[in-house]
């Protein structure tokens, strides 16, 4: 209320101050109607302005410096480890303005802009001196500066017949009333880094604490679940998913340990133990994008899949899909998912290493797809998401095959993703794929920038066609069909070495 006080002592001696006989109000701005309305004819707004350029002596504080000064928790949380709501109590005095009950509707869709906005708190309160009143909360921030009301905000004033006697009301704020930024804001080393941000994953908060906050780890946690419908437990994550499955090491920080959870996401619903399998609620996009590009008919193999979010919407659309993940618990929830969303009769469910399912099922399946007919319209897709190794899963495509290869356009295509920190992060992973199968990708494929995943790394997903070249065995004599021998790239010590390379020598 420092702040608070400071232009409400400018207001008490730039008008004339008049106690009120209610309890908890002072009437601050007592004008006259009549000499209000006679001077906002003239000019409106113009009097108060040249009234109040008198006090130069006010500080100029930043609107956002003084709303958080004056909504922040007390001062004496600093430093809490173990959350102490009672502790947040703390009376502010915020401008209220009296009107009559029948015209408070209307009147607050024309003082939006002025009204209090504060979790939990009612913009307008009844009037505890007379029963016909009401008093409309207003932002003292809003009240403080020069022309607190706008031109037309003094016309609906002026319309309606209102005075405008801005009056104090003393208002407790309670833990209810804070959000959970200005909950940690006071609650944290002062001038330290505070993060509210987390990922939800059904009624898990998933939070990813600095250093810094640790201490704090279990305050954090709990405002998190107080402060967001619907979250009941608070997850830190312990270390970076680098375990074969990706799923996070967790430690649940309060709330429910209970990790079964459900999340809906493009309209499909997935059930599954959060911290045993994967999930990423930062991935919804990629995965309706890549559901976009196949039609009724066509075929899916989900090397790494998860459980199911491209191939429970790709199987929605009719389409055959073969989704596999080495992880026994993914696996599970993968044909629980399938059921769950009633797709169960159009995937095939894998539990095997991504190779293997290549070299196996995948194969198997196009040997008999591309094997068919000639006249066969679908396509055929392979989507790659394991982005820390996916690439150097494509060596399983280097003569998969026997036979006459397929006509060009029913090769399958991959969509496979990868992690660059490169510089130039497209062109590193069109390298990389094209070092493995032994290739050049450069003009042959496109690559799609997925998310950023941290400071200088993104996740990325290259899309290309399987030449019939890498893709058959033996097929040296059909190099003639081919496209020039492609470069191979090399990493050395320099960056990149480049050496010709004969299609046929990946055979
Ligand atoms: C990044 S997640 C992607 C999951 C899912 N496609 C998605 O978009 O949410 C990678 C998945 O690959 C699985 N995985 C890891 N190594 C594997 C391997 N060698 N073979 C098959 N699956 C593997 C993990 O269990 C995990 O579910």
């Amino acid at each position: 209320s420092r702040f608070l006080r400071k232009p409400f002592e400018f207001s008490r001696q730039l008008l004339r101050v008049e106690s009120c006989s209610i309890t908890e109000l002072q009437s601050l701005i007592p004008l006259a109607w009549t000499s209000l309305t006679q001077k906002l004819r003239r000019a409106p707004g113009i009097s108060l302005l040249d009234q109040r350029k008198r006090f130069s002596t006010m500080p100029e504080i930043e609107t956002n410096e003084r709303d958080s000064e004056l909504f922040s928790p007390p001062s004496d949380v600093r430093g809490m480890t173990e959350l102490d709501r009672t502790a947040f109590k703390k009376t502010v005095t915020i401008p209220v303005l009296k009107v009559k009950k029948e015209i408070v509707n209307k009147l607050m869709r024309s003082l939006k802009r002025v009204a209090l906005q504060r979790p939990g708190i009612k913009r307008v309160i009844e009037d505890p001196e007379d029963e016909e009143s009401r008093l409309i909360m207003l932002d003292p921030c809003k009240m403080f500066t020069h022309d607190p009301f706008e031109k037309a905000e003094l016309s609906i004033l002026t319309q309606l017949n209102v005075i405008p006697q801005i009056s104090e009301y003393n208002l407790e704020l309670t833990y209810e009333n804070f959000k959970s930024e200005e909950i940690l804001k006071a609650v944290l080393p002062e001038g330290q880094d505070v993060t509210s941000g987390f990922s939800r994953v059904g009624h898990i908060a998933h939070l990813n604490l600095r250093e810094h906050q640790l201490p704090f780890k279990h305050l954090i946690g709990q405002v998190m679940i107080d402060k967001n419908p619907g979250i009941t437990s608070a997850v830190n994550k312990i270390n970076n998913i680098d375990n074969t499955y990706r799923n996070f090491q967790m430690e649940v920080l309060s709330g429910e340990e209970n990790m079964m959870t459900k999340v809906r996401e493009n309209n499909y619903t997935y059930e599954f133990d959060f911290s045993k399998v994967y999930w990423n609620p930062r991935l919804s996009t990629e995965h309706s994008r890549i559901t976009e590009l196949l039609k009724s008919g066509d075929v899916l193999f989900d090397v790494f899949a998860g459980v199911g979010p491209f191939a429970i919407p790709v199987a929605k659309k009719n389409c055959t899909v073969f989704a596999n993940d080495l992880n026994p618990e993914s696996y599970k929830w993968l044909l629980h998912n399938c059921k769950l969303n009633k797709v169960d009769r159009k995937v095939k469910v894998f539990n095997l290493d991504g190779k293997d399912f290549l070299q196996g099922p995948v194969k198997e399946e196009l040997m008999q797809q591309l094997g068919v007919s000639k006249e066969r319209k679908h396509s055929v897709h392979i989507v790659m998401n394991l982005p820390a190794k996916a690439i150097e899963f494509l060596s399983a495509f280097k003569s998969l095959l026997d036979g006459q290869p397929c006509s060009s356009e029913l090769l399958p295509t991959v969509h496979c993703y990868s992690f660059s920190k490169d510089a130039d992060p497209a062109e590193d992973v069109r390298q990389r794929a094209g070092a493995v199968l032994g290739m050049s990708l450069e003009a042959c494929s496109s690559v799609h920038p997925v998310r950023n995943v941290a400071p200088n790394k993104e996740m990325l997903c290259i899309t290309f066609q399987i030449p019939a070249s890498i893709l058959y065995k033996n097929q040296s004599m059909n190099l003639e069909n081919h496209e020039d021998p492609p470069i191979k790239r090399q990493r050395t010590d320099e960056g990149f070495s480049e050496e010709k390379t004969q299609i046929a020598s990946n055979t």
